[in-house]
């Protein structure tokens, strides 16, 4: 009798030793400010979305989801991204549909949850595939967005350096091996207008969507840096600390990514 309890035990040990807490992109992100942020956003889908089984599109959703597992276990997930070999290896999807973001349409109030992460700084017309978004997301439903600051030291140098440069960073820096491979980070950038955080806000309000959590915060590159780069990273953040002294206001420049969450009203 003792001993199939003690089994019992271990067994549900192993079981809750195997059932990781998080997603793997989360554990990826080194500790700081990214990480935390990510986990103020999965402690607010956790408090907002329904409990029932959920409908999500992920747009642009490649081959890496950055939500909640309990939120993935409970859904229907419907991803679209333009890139085969993204769609290729992604595991998670119920649903992969070869195409655009920016002209892709559903049948209006089809979702729960709308997420576009680490995509829109990758488009051509933000507004055409926000446009799409709102019309696919269900009264009360939510569109959580995850994107980089152009107005941060990051977001500048993105946006100013050519590609080659993001694949060398990529290679060099981080160290990933396989970048600039086909259906491989990093994919080319264009900034349009809308990844501005202020102009996301006016569209929001102008669409009858209401932003129920913004934050900028520091970009992961930075402790990523720290770890495997220290010199050029305290070159780096000095840098920064001097545009940060030379600019006016509190602004940090290493704020170079955002979460917004927003709620269709
Ligand atoms: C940086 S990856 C992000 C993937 C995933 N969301 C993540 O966070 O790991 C950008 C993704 O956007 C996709 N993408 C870029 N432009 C697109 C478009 N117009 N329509 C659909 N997907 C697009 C790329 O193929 C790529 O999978």
């Amino acid at each position: 009798m003792n001993k199939t309890v003690t089994i019992d035990f271990a067994q549900a040990a192993t079981a809750r030793a195997s059932t990781p807490a998080h997603p793997q992109s989360l554990l990826d992100l080194p500790p700081g400010e990214a990480r935390e942020s990510l986990l103020a956003v999965h402690a607010i889908l956790g408090a907002s979305l329904p409990t029932s089984p959920l409908a999500i599109y992920e747009a642009g959703g490649g081959s890496t989801s950055f939500l909640p597992l309990d939120v993935l276990r409970r859904a229907h997930v419907t991803v679209v991204d333009i890139d085969a070999e993204q769609l290729r290896t992604n595991d998670y999807a119920h649903e992969t549909i070869l195409g655009d973001v920016q002209s892709h349409r559903f049948a209006p109030r089809s979702f729960d949850l709308v997420i576009c992460y680490n995509v829109i700084e990758h488009l051509r017309d933000v507004e055409a595939a926000l446009l799409r978004f709102c019309e696919s997301v269900k009264q009360g439903g939510l569109i959580l967005i995850g994107a980089p600051n152009p107005k941060s030291l990051s977001g500048v140098v993105t946006k100013y350096s050519p590609h080659w440069f993001h694949v060398w960073f990529y290679r060099h820096v981080r160290g990933d091996k396989k970048a600039g491979l086909p259906g491989q980070a990093p994919f080319p950038t264009f900034f349009h207008p809308l990844v501005t955080l202020s102009r996301l806000e006016a569209f929001a309000e102008a669409h009858g969507l209401q932003m129920i959590y913004r934050n900028e915060y520091e970009s992961p590159r930075y402790p990523e840096m720290r770890a495997r780069k220290p010199t050029f990273a305290a070159l780096i953040d000095a840098a920064a600390s001097v545009v940060n002294l030379l600019l006016p206001g509190k602004f940090d420049v290493r704020r170079g990514d955002y979460h917004v969450i927003l709620r269709k009203i």
